[in-house]
């Protein structure tokens, strides 16, 4: 285990070695416990869990596991959306305290009033909101499947996206869709992420493929970047996690220069051991994603902790906007 993750334990020091990976897996086994961990995460905890991904293959992959506990190393929404999609199961957390600056930046009662100033508009929400503003949604998305989800609304209705403005404006100009309407929320390290960096990053490696998250505050830059010809246009990609790996895969660059929270690193680096992957701004850490540490994973084995609970009512409501996102768009992203 690195310092800089001593630091972040919450619940004391545990060295991420063999013996712990070994107790983990013992005590998930006991648990009958499915341990999914996204593509964020701790290398350690990437390395221990069953399967890792995006969120839209997590979910599915909730969704369809035949185990009785889910262990969800990611942050609560994530863990709330596999408690949508299975109420029968045990769903925990190893830290609840793990929150999402962009799910707290629309509550249910924001998305109430913004929905009683444009009625028969269709909601579409990112995963990345509480249980009550899903069930205040039509339709959820992820970053892989927005455009799909907003391409299945009939041309004529009017859409209310959130919360996610970079990703709003992604899927505005991907289906060309003039009564979409989107709301100013943003993740901190997305929004961090910013055009000048991009654009300098990418004027000292013009090889370089960019493979750049649809939150980021640099998306847009991006495109302009591409547009005016400073970057060709087919070494710019907006990708969603998941989607990076199959990218990563497929590229004949030497280097990528990638626009998201840092943890993507590891699993790019695994895809492609030949290709030199660096980030786009170093820092774009996210501190909640971090708080998953191999002591908390351990404490949650342990002790059964801290177990997720969604209110059936809110649950129920939330459950239909939550399937239709996982059955649009094409699988893939996760492993
Ligand atoms: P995806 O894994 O769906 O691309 O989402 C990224 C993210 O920010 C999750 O919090
Ligand atoms: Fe939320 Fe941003 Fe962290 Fe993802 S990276 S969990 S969107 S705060």
């Amino acid at each position: 285990m690195t310092a800089d993750v001593d630091e972040l334990v919450p619940y004391g020091g545990v060295r991420a070695d063999a013996a712990w990976a070994d107790e983990v897996r013992r005590l998930a086994a006991d648990r009958d416990a499915v341990l999914l961990a996204h593509n964020y995460q701790l290398p350690e905890i990437q390395e221990v869990a069953d399967h890792t991904g995006d969120s839209l293959a997590l979910s599915r992959i909730a969704a369809a596991s035949d185990a009785s506990t889910i262990v969800f190393c990611g942050v609560h929404f994530m863990a709330e959306t596999a408690k949508i999609l299975a109420p029968e199961k045990t769903v925990l957390i190893p830290d609840a305290r793990a929150g999402c600056s962009l799910a707290d930046s629309i509550t249910a009662e924001q998305l109430r009033e913004w929905k009683a100033q444009h009625p028969g508009a269709v909601v579409v929400s990112y995963v990345n909101t509480t249980a009550e503003v899903k069930a205040e949604t039509d339709i959820c998305c992820t970053s892989s499947n927005a455009v799909d989800v907003v391409a299945s609304v009939p041309a004529g209705r009017e859409v209310l996206f959130c919360p996610d403005q970079f990703l709003g404006a992604h899927v505005k100009r991907e289906t060309g869709r003039e009564n979409l309407h989107i709301w100013a929320g943003e993740c901190h390290v997305h929004a961090g992420i910013n055009g000048p960096e991009l654009a300098e990053r990418a004027a000292a490696d013009p090889d370089a493929d960019l493979f750049i998250h649809p939150e980021c505050g640099c998306a847009t830059s991006a495109l302009y970047l591409a547009g005016e010809g400073a970057v060709p246009e087919d070494k710019v990609k907006i990708l969603s996690t998941g989607d990076m790996l199959t990218a990563a895969r497929d590229t004949r660059a030497e280097s990528v220069l990638v626009a998201t929270e840092v943890g993507m690193l590891h699993q790019l680096r695994k895809a492609a051991p030949e290709i030199d992957f660096r980030a786009v701004n170093d820092r774009a850490s996210c501190r909640y994603m971090k708080m998953i540490t191999p002591a908390a994973l351990l404490r949650s084995l342990t002790g059964g902790v801290d177990e997720v609970d969604v209110d059936p009512d809110t649950a129920a409501r939330a459950r239909d906007s939550v399937r239709r996102m996982v059955e649009i768009g094409t699988p893939g992203g996760g492993e």
